[in-house]
């Protein structure tokens, strides 16, 4: 390994330092382990790295995905990066450590100096809580903390900078556990070695999408497409209910607007690999979606009175996310300089390009190696210049060029059909929310599932904005969708959503949900509140119950895994 301080050799697996050949010093280790789904604690984790070796360590980087819990009890110095997903589970790839964690043996951390920096959004319930059950976890099994956690909110790269440093320094003074002569002996029996996933981000799998067709009517105010995607490797073995996530690049008008307002010929190499500013921007970087850390960051240099500078100071993150909407950082660049930025220092407050996630909406059983998706196109124009969605404009040059690109399965965590396929479900999708429905509709037609199947579908408007409507009304007449519920909220004087049919329909959801029916919920994230509230009513209403009933049955179909949410 090479860092800053010269060659290293490596003396002894799991010794408290290596040895610098160049000066001879001591050097200690420090493994930095990431659990990251869409690259940020993957980032942020990388950069610690790159101090961590500026300052002497010799520091390495693993995905939590690349070694089991005995592996890393044998490291010296641990220090977890970890992000929290979908309602406070951990990401994908921190999923199996967590499960191996839960059978190891209880002093398998013994005396092992660790250290939790955890990142996530407090606009979710389960703020933070991978890294905080890794944390605790830890400690359960022995090991030894070397500081607080820290649990850091979507500002990360602002707030995290004091705690790092402190990190690194009280990292210095410990002294790592003394190592037996057979490391293998603190093994759990019958632990395997954590596999190298394939399907990831890291190694996503390929697809050419093959089928594209417009669901939206022409005259609708959104575009909605149909797209079908073949598909290899793992991303085939998916479940309905499951997402799929594609990695876009960002569109090359806005790489090179931006090129030009930094003053950059986009020629310049910019990093170690080679690569040139332009590649890096199209490739690597997230330019559509501004992260709050990066508009703080250059507010900094603006005048007291600047209203984004207030806006930030005020700390109202409501009111931040709405400035925020519809800009991208070209926007935001140009609506907050007031001296030079630096480019190379900005480019560094760069977030990774994130994936984008979409629910499948085709099942395997019906179609074959296929994978169907419901994109609503984001395009809009602010500012005089035409914006478009990073990924939804992706795919859709992506089908008409036939290009390969990089999609990886993210499998639901609750979010599919009910093992016994007697078992009635009553599913709610408004708008693109409807996909995971489709993909469970054609899964229990072929599956000949004997449950009930009610559908709640709503849009603006129904001429244009019907998605599946003939699909629909057939699986109607065939006997597989039973019910179909539909609200179009602007197609009549006052308005009509989704919530209010389940409300009207109240007497016979009571009667389902007696019976054992399950629900689903997904679309955007501001409908979950809503059905919630609707639910509620009609248990207050068709099943006689207090406002504390009717929340403690809603709580114990969410702990039977039947009301289970899908939105973002
Ligand atoms: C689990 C999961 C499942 C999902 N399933 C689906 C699905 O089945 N179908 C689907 O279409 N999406 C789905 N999404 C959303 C999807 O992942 C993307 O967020 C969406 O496609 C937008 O990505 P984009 O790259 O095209 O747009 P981005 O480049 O990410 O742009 C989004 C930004 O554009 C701006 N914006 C968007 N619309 C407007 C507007 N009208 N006016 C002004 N500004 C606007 C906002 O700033 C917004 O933040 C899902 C998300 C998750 C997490
Ligand atoms: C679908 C989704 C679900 C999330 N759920 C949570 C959550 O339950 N708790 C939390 O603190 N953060 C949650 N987050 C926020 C992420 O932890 C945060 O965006 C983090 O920076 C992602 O890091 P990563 O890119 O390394 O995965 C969620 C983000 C997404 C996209």
């Amino acid at each position: 390994m090479t860092t800053d301080t010269g060659e290293l050799v490596r003396t002894n697996q799991g010794t408290s330092s290596e040895v610098s050949s160049e000066t001879g010093t001591a050097v200690q280790t420090l493994s930095v382990l990431y659990g990251s789904q869409t690259g940020n604690a993957e980032f942020l984790a990388s950069k610690i790295v790159d101090k961590a070796n500026g300052q002497g360590y010799a520091a390495e980087l693993m995905s939590l995905d690349m070694l089991t819990p005995q592996d890393a009890a044998r490291k010296d110095r641990l220090l977890i990066v970890t992000a929290t997903h979908d309602n406070g589970h951990m990401p994908d790839n921190a999923q199996p450590f967590w499960d191996q964690l839960q059978s190891a043996g209880s002093d398998l951390f013994k005396d092992v100096p660790f250290a939790v920096l955890a990142i996530g959004d407090s606009m979710y319930e389960d703020f933070c809580k991978a890294g905080s059950d890794l944390d605790e976890r830890l400690g359960e099994l022995g090991g030894k903390r070397i500081l607080d956690r820290l649990d850091c909110d979507v500002d990360y790269d602002l707030t995290s900078g004091k705690w790092i440093r402190g990190m690194l320094e009280t990292f210095k003074t410990v002294v790592p556990k003394k190592r037996d002569n057979n490391p293998e002996d603190s093994t759990v029996p019958g632990a395997n070695p954590a596999e190298q996933p394939k399907g990831t981000r890291r190694e996503p799998d390929t697809a050419t999408v093959v089928e594209a067709r417009l669901l939206s009517a022409p005259e609708s105010e959104k575009e909605v497409w149909h797209y079908e995607l073949e598909v290899s490797g793992d991303s085939r073995n998916y479940r309905p209910g499951d997402s799929l996530a594609v990695i876009p690049t960002n569109s090359i008008e806005l790489v090179e607007d931006l090129l030009g307002f930094l003053g950059l010929a986009g020629s310049e190499v910019f990093g170690e690999d080679g690569k040139t500013v332009r590649e890096t921007l199209q490739n690597d970087y997230e330019l559509r979606l501004p992260h709050l850390g990066i508009v703080a960051w250059l507010v900094e240099n603006l005048a007291p009175d600047h209203p984004v500078r207030n806006l930030v100071e005020s700390g109202d993150r409501n009111a931040l996310e709405d400035w925020l909407w519809g800009r991208d950082m070209l926007d935001v660049l140009q609506e907050t300089r007031t001296t030079d930025v630096d480019p190379g220092e900005f480019l560094s407050m760069l977030r990774p390009l994130q994936h984008r996630s979409y629910s499948i909406a085709s099942s395997p059983l019906a179609d074959g190696d296929r994978i169907h998706l419901t994109v609503s196109t984001v395009q809009y124009e602010t500012a005089g210049r035409r914006h478009s969605g990073a990924c939804s404009g992706f795919l859709q040059s992506a089908a008409q060029t036939k290009t390969t690109i990089k999609v990886f399965p993210l499998p639901a965590h609750e979010f599919h059909l009910p093992h016994d396929n007697s078992a009635d479900v009553i599913m709610v999708g408004p708008g693109v929310g409807v996909a995971p429905f489709r993909g469970f509709l054609r899964d229990r037609e072929v599956s000949q599932a004997r449950g009930r199947n009610w559908l709640f579908f709503g849009d603006r408007h129904e001429k244009p904005s019907w998605l599946y409507q003939e699909e629909m009304e057939e699986l109607q007449s065939n006997g597989v969708l039973n019910r179909l519920s539909v609200a179009f909220s602007r197609d009549q004087q006052g308005k009509v959503y989704v919530q209010d049919r389940i409300r009207e329909e109240g007497e016979d959801i009571f009667a389902w949900l007696s019976g054992g029916a399950s629900v689903y919920v997904c679309g955007g994230k501001q409908i979950a509140p809503d059905i919630d509230e609707a639910l509620l009513a009609v248990l207050r209403s068709h099943g006689a119950m207090t406002p504390e009933k009717a929340h403690d049955y809603l709580q114990s179909l969410k702990s039977e895994g039947r009301y289970v949410k899908d939105v973002y």
